[in-house]
């Protein structure tokens, strides 16, 4: 019987060291709360029951669990009396037997593959307690594992509570705990407060369980950064970029070019298919989605958006969005939620795109504001165009046919829609539907006043070069022939 139990997750605590009015275990690295990722580990070994012990920010962790693991079962800790408390409150109502299995909510670097192995260490020695240990570049902090002379654990010391010869000791304890339940039971219930912090310690349970004749061992992690547990802000950092650095790596083995790993940060839960180059400053987050063949960044972040096979985002901010194949986003394009685009569109510089498509083939490519809108195949939006979609109250729609050629700097107001094929003149503020195949002029018809600048900016530069160029001083109004629109 190798099958797992029971997993208990201590999660609890304060996380006073945190500073912080989110509780410890909420705090997200690679995008998922560090509470989140232990539970994904022990989640693999498909233990029978799983508690999860809270007490400090209670409603914000329970409702994390309900969404991420529904099956848990939280048991409250209403004053946080220590690590052996908690468990000793996890375990009232369990009265299966079997095997245990106890860690902090705290380390999310530990792997589920490290976790069968101990487990497997476990069963097959036969032991009543295992505890998973690690040799630490700086065990400052956490509890030494302390060896007889036969090289079996004696027991567990706390930073706290060890003399000087004892913090010497660099082999931790990863608070990583596998028990055999009938005698976790008997030995938790001898658990004092005998110590420098007055709570009951888990860790004091391995002495009791040796005292009482049962067999305690200690399993040696190989790698020291699964098991590093994050207490205050700097290890939140550390244990950020140890994952930053395992998932990078992951993708790289697949074919994605990373080129420079240091400042790419990508979620745990982002598909990224071989042949995808990712340059520096780059940030994919969510659930986002990346096809061969596509070029991200430099300094671009992609949240829960989709790019599809051969796309060019550069320098870029995408939320919520897809990108078509071939399409090119950028430089300093903002596409927010619901922005769909075509394949082999472009969206260029200074463009903000929201809740809008945009067909095969089309360009926005300046300087401008898509909102609400469905733009068909073909299209283009000359530059500083805006999708006035707003009129202080309501948000409307506006509908650009295929092969339109809209010009530059116009306001389309929303309602409003442009047929196929139409065009619209340059400083336009289309109001009126426009008919698929016309062109519309919607702006003043431009007057010349001659001679005004001789008159009454006498004397200055301009005046003096109107002058050369022999302006005139009277006034006679006369109509450019034509706005460039007019047939
Ligand atoms: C604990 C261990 C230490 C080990 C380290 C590994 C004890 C006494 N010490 O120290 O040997 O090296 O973990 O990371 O166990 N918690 C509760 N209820 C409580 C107290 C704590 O649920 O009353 C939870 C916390 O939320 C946390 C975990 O238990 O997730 C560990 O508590 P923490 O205060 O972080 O213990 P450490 O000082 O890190
Ligand atoms: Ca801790």
């Amino acid at each position: 019987m190798d099958r797992l139990e029971v997993a208990i997750i201590l999660a609890a605590g304060e996380g006073t060291r945190m500073k912080s009015a989110t509780s410890k275990v909420l705090h997200p690295i690679a995008g998922k709360p560090i509470l989140e990722h232990v539970l994904r580990s022990v989640s693999k070994l498909d233990a029978n029951q799983l508690r999860v012990v809270v007490g400090a920010h209670r409603e914000s962790v329970e409702s994390a669990l309900m969404e991420i693991a529904p099956a848990a079962i939280p048991v409250f800790q209403a004053e946080r009396n220590g690590t052996g408390h908690a468990v000793q409150l996890a375990l009232a109502d369990i009265s299966t037997e079997g095997t245990v299995l106890i860690l902090a909510g705290d380390t999310p670097l530990i792997s589920s593959d490290t976790l069968k192995e101990f487990l497997s260490v476990h069963i097959e020695d036969e032991n009543d307690a295992s505890v998973l240990s690690a040799m630490l570049p700086d065990p400052f902090g956490y509890g030494r594992i302390i060896r007889d002379d036969f090289g079996n654990i004696d027991r567990i010391v706390e930073e706290r509570d060890a003399t000087e010869e004892e913090r010497s000791l660099d082999e931790v304890n990863t608070g990583v705990y596998l028990f055999n339940l009938s005698a976790l039971r008997k030995s938790i219930a001898q658990l004092s407060t005998n110590n420098s912090q007055g709570e009951l310690y888990l860790t004091d349970v391995i002495a009791l369980i040796k005292s009482n004749a049962g067999k305690a061992a200690v399993i040696l992690s190989n790698d020291y950064t699964e098991t590093l547990g994050i207490n205050d802000r700097s290890q939140l950092a550390e244990a950020g970029a140890i994952l930053r650095d395992r998932i990078n790596d992951s993708h790289m083995k697949n074919g994605v070019t990373i080129i420079d790993p240091f400042t790419t940060w990508i979620d745990v839960d982002v598909v990224i298919q071989s042949d995808v180059v990712i340059y520096p400053g780059t940030a994919l987050s969510g659930k986002t989605v990346i096809k061969s063949g596509a070029v991200i960044g430099p300094r671009t972040t992609l949240v829960d958006t989709e790019v599809e096979s051969g796309a060019r985002v550069i320098e870029s901010q995408v939320t919520g969005s897809k990108i078509g194949a071939d399409a090119t986003v950028g430089p300093f394009s903002f596409l927010r939620a619901g922005t769909v685009l075509g394949p082999s569109t472009k969206v260029g510089a200074y463009v903000e795109v929201k809740n809008s498509s945009v067909g095969e083939g089309s360009k926005v490519p300046h300087l401008s504001y898509v909102g609400d809108a469905t733009i068909g195949k073909g299209s283009n939006i000359g530059a500083a165009t805006i999708f006035a979609n707003y009129d202080g109250i309501n948000k409307y729609q506006t509908v650009v046919g295929d092969d339109v050629r809209i010009g530059s700097d116009n306001v389309l107001v929303a309602p409003v829609t442009v047929g196929d094929g139409a065009y619209t003149a340059a400083g336009s503020v289309i109001t009126e539907n426009v008919e698929p195949g016309s062109m519309a002029v919607a702006r003043a018809k431009q007057r010349n006043i001659l001679g005004w600048v001789l008159r009454k900016r006498s004397g200055s530069k301009s005046a003096q070069s109107a002058e050369r160029a022999g302006a005139r001083h009277e006034e006679t109004s006369v109509t450019p022939p034509g706005n460039g629109a007019s047939e």
